[in-house]
């Protein structure tokens, strides 16, 4: 099984120091789809530490932003935190900046994950022309689907961790002891963004701006549905069985 990839240098930027990721026999470069709490971040950990792929999520950049020690937020990166405690989207210039800054990571031999990003049609444009400028081809978007109550269970439960970012959930994915990350040991909170009046922002959101990437993606010939129903687990073999199927066949 592939090594994890370092997280850290792309939450870090430009300027941190990644080590070469073992090269897997298939580089995946894959976009996850999908409404808040549908399980996302869950299925891009299980394809980063099985497929070896970089797992890129926008929301882990700026909620590492916010929590950077001695170091206050920029201006723009202040502003989007408060978008994101809001449940509202952080605007499409502030996190085209971001990524755009690390477009190195999607160069990375191990492919990479886009978990988050894109949001809006104007996000998904702009990488579309960057993929293309860097002689890049998306292989898959996976769109995951839940019914809305399910979704709510998931995003009322979740707990993360503190200082490793691992993701638990009160009764489905519980730490061995409460309140305490089995990995590092360290304090699970419950996110700004998943008290009930953000969440409920962030689903009316979710709705406007990025369903109609679903649209978009499916256009490309790129578009794979997996149901996002079950254990952590089985979701994955449902994603991989897609996948390994290809029966998404890209159109330019
Ligand atoms: P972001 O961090 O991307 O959050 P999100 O898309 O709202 O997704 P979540 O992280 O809430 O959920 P998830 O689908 O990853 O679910 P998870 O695996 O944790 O974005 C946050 C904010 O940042 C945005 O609102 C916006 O403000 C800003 N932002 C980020 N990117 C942006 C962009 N590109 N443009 C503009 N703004 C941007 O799972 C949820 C819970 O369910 C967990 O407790 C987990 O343990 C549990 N769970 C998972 N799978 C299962 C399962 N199979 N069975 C039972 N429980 C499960």
């Amino acid at each position: 099984m592939p090594s994890a990839n370092n997280r850290a240098a792309w939450l870090e930027g430009p300027s941190a120091n990644c080590p070469t990721p073992p090269e897997p026999a298939r580089p995946w470069r894959l976009i996850l789809l999908g409404a808040p709490g549908v399980g996302k971040g869950t299925q891009a950990n299980l394809l980063r530490e099985r497929l070896g792929a970089c797992h890129l999520s926008t929301g882990d950049v700026f909620r590492a932003a916010g929590k950077r020690d001695g170091c206050a937020p920029s201006p723009a990166m202040a502003a989007a935190l408060g978008f994101m405690r809001r449940g509202e989207l952080v605007p499409d210039s502030t996190v085209w900046e971001m990524v755009r800054e690390r477009s190195q990571c999607l160069h990375c031999p191990g492919g990479f994950i886009l978990d988050g990003f894109p949001r809006t049609l104007v996000q998904a444009e702009s990488l579309k022309k960057l993929m293309g400028e860097e002689k890049l081809q998306l292989d898959a978007v996976l769109n995951y689907e839940l019914p809305l109550g399910e979704i709510v269970e998931r995003l009322s439960g979740r707990r993360t961790c503190e200082k490793c970012k691992a993701v638990y959930h009160l009764t489905r994915q519980p730490s061995q002891t409460a309140g305490v990350c089995d990995h590092c040991g360290g304090r699970l909170i419950q996110r700004e963004d998943d008290r009930p009046e953000s969440v409920i922002v962030r689903m009316e959101t979710y709705e406007r701006s990025t369903a109609p990437l679903i649209e978009f993606y499916r256009n490309l010939g790129l578009l794979l549905q997996v149901t996002a129903t079950g254990s952590p687990d089985e979701i994955y073999a449902r994603t991989l069985a897609g996948l390994q199927k290809t029966t998404v066949h890209p159109r330019s």
